[in-house]
């Protein structure tokens, strides 16, 4: 499907300040449940993240991005809001959040929360007052109620799927306590999708944006924002046109939605940035989010599913740019999330394609490769123009936990598919901070809860404390390429010139004075003449002619 990626933006709309800082901040993700636990109930929380500050900083990164840390009964690890304005007992108080944001402030840090418009959670008190406002009532226009297929409405209205299995709509008891009407859900049932046909809404949502803005966040992650428009038919999947709009994915009408927040986050003084969860195929459909007057970034997905293959990686990049260009919107680069499995794993697989591989589960995986292989693609993404995502514990080298029994996943896709997928939890785990054996300083020693996850023996060589100092490890050479990336001015803003073609095993490309070389061949490549080596991947001896296979480098041309 085509749509008009240069349109001209409405009169008024923003135009592109090019300094602004999420064009090539490094944002961090942190995965709260995950991060640190401060009082010692097994789950990360807000007041672990503070204590953290100061480790974030020096990490040398630009900008936190939290998921979402609101009220919720977590059937979906906080996916499923049923607060906006409240943070959940179990992270903390809205005051500590606050001061979590000030703290950050002034550690050069800025903040990013996750908003979630798709849907909410089903104790939502807007879904609570639906269900006792029965049939025909406005409190449920706030939804997708309709009633079921069938002689007695014992079939579900359409045939959409949810996103973690099974249908996507539950039938709920009237108040009379009869079966009743059907409510639609893409994702858990315990995640009822919101109208954003309804004006409450979009007044609603953007009220919560001025919530969290005014309270500092600097910009939002704005989850599976292709998918809050539905058609208003909720006609069977099976029935509609092929080639015509999708019924809830990436309509027209989802833009003007973001057209609103982008006034909402142009009304501060230092705008507001705006990051989508973005899953499109199509590159045209998907840069239109980026108009001047949308979303700032999104997330490329293309590039954290393509597999390690010199090739393909070029032609995605290419893609990417080529995309983006015409919006004048900055590429981002990134390789893991909450949702996919961990790169260090995925790049030691035969398959290192797809983020997220349920089906890969106990494939066979060379971790030391997988590694090397982490290494050298951090050189690649941080010399790539654009801004670049971390997700924690990266900088540890972990990797993608299997060995999670199965009465301790949590995830939604686990339990919705019978165990057929896995999930998620095993990019979940908590982090290991010190010691030698689990919680590793995850929870305070007097904790007597394990943490929600169980993390394996083996991340004693992988904590924060085994780590710092050392001079090869992942956490120091994390810590060096994103202070030289600062440093280096060529890397902030401009494009790249490349001296590989095409087709070639190698990655080679120009910005500035630097020259960034990946080896993705089975054998040693030679490298170009160069003044001097900026970082490497792997120890490299002096003067070098060669790089290693899986190996990066930057150089410093004459
Ligand atoms: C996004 C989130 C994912 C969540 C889903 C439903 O894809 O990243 O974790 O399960 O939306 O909110």
């Amino acid at each position: 499907m085509a749509i008009d990626t240069q349109a001209v933006p409405a009169p008024g709309a923003p135009t592109r300040d090019r300094t602004a800082w999420w064009r090539d901040a490094v944002i961090y993700q942190v995965y709260l449940r995950s991060f640190a636990d401060a009082n010692g109930d097994g789950v990360g929380d807000l007041a672990g993240v503070r204590s953290g500050l100061p480790y974030l900083a020096s990490l040398g990164v630009d900008a936190l991005w939290f998921n979402p840390w609101y009220a919720s009964p977590m059937a979906d690890a906080g996916y499923d809001v049923a607060d906006y304005r409240s943070i959940d007992p179990v992270f903390g108080t809205l005051a500590e959040a606050e001061a979590l944001i000030d703290e950050a402030h002034a550690l050069g840090l800025r903040i990013i929360v996750d908003v979630v418009p798709n849907h909410c959670s089903d104790q939502h008190s807007w879904f609570r007052a639906a269900l006792d406002a029965g049939p025909g009532s406005p409190e449920r226009e706030l939804f997708w109620f309709r009633p079921g297929r069938g002689a007695h409405g014992e079939l579900p209205p359409n045939d959409w799927k949810s996103e973690f299995g099974g249908p996507a709509w539950t039938r709920v008891t009237e108040p009379d306590g009869m079966p009743g009407q059907w409510y639609l859900h893409l994702f858990a049932a315990e995640q009822p999708d919101l109208n954003w046909n309804n004006p409450r809404v979009r007044a609603e949502h953007e009220d919560i944006l001025r919530f969290w803005f005014d309270r500092g966040a600097d910009g939002v992650r704005i989850d599976s924002a292709t998918m809050p428009a539905k058609d208003p038919l909720l006609p069977d999947f099976d029935r509609a046109e092929p080639s015509g709009p999708h019924p809830f994915v990436d309509r027209d009408e989802v833009h003007e939605i973001y057209r609103a927040w982008r006034a909402v986050a142009e009304s501060y003084p230092e705008p507001r940035a705006l990051i989508g969860e973005v899953w499109l195929a199509d590159a045209e459909r998907f840069a239109a989010y980026l108009r001047p007057d949308e979303m700032h970034a999104a997330f490329n997905f293309d590039y954290l599913n393509c597999p390690w293959d010199a090739p393909r990686l070029r032609a995605v990049i290419d893609a990417t740019l080529e995309a983006h260009a015409p919006v004048d919107a900055p590429a981002t680069w990134v390789l893991s999330n909450h949702d996919v499995t961990r790169h260090v794993t995925r790049y030691g697989r035969e398959d290192s394609a797809m983020g997220r591989s349920p089906w890969q589960h106990g494939a066979p995986t060379d971790l030391e490769l997988g590694t090397r292989r982490a290494r050298a693609a951090l050189l690649l993404n941080l010399a790539l123009p654009g801004s670049c995502y971390l997700y924690q514990g990266e900088e540890l080298g972990l990797w993608e936990v299997s060995a999670i029994p199965d009465e301790q996943r949590q995830d939604p896709f686990f339990h919705r598919s019978g165990g057929a997928d896995v999930g998620r939890d095993g990019c979940r785990v908590p982090l290991p901070w010190s010691d030698t054996a689990p919680p590793f300083g995850f929870s305070p020693q007097s904790a007597t809860v394990q943490p929600w996850l169980p993390q394996p023996a083996e991340w004693a060589a992988h904590t924060v404390e085994a780590l710092t100092g050392v001079p090869d490890s992942m956490l120091e050479f994390y810590r060096t390429a994103l202070r030289l990336r600062r440093e280096e001015t060529a890397l902030h803003g401009g494009s790249l010139s490349w001296h590989s073609g095409p087709d070639g095993e190698v990655l080679d490309f120009r910005r500035g004075t630097l020259r960034c070389v990946v080896n993705l061949s089975k054998q040693r490549v030679r490298l170009p003449e160069y003044a001097s080596v900026i970082l490497a991947s792997v120890p490299l001896p002096q003067r070098t002619d060669t790089l290693p296979a899986d190996a990066a480098v930057w150089l410093r041309t004459r």
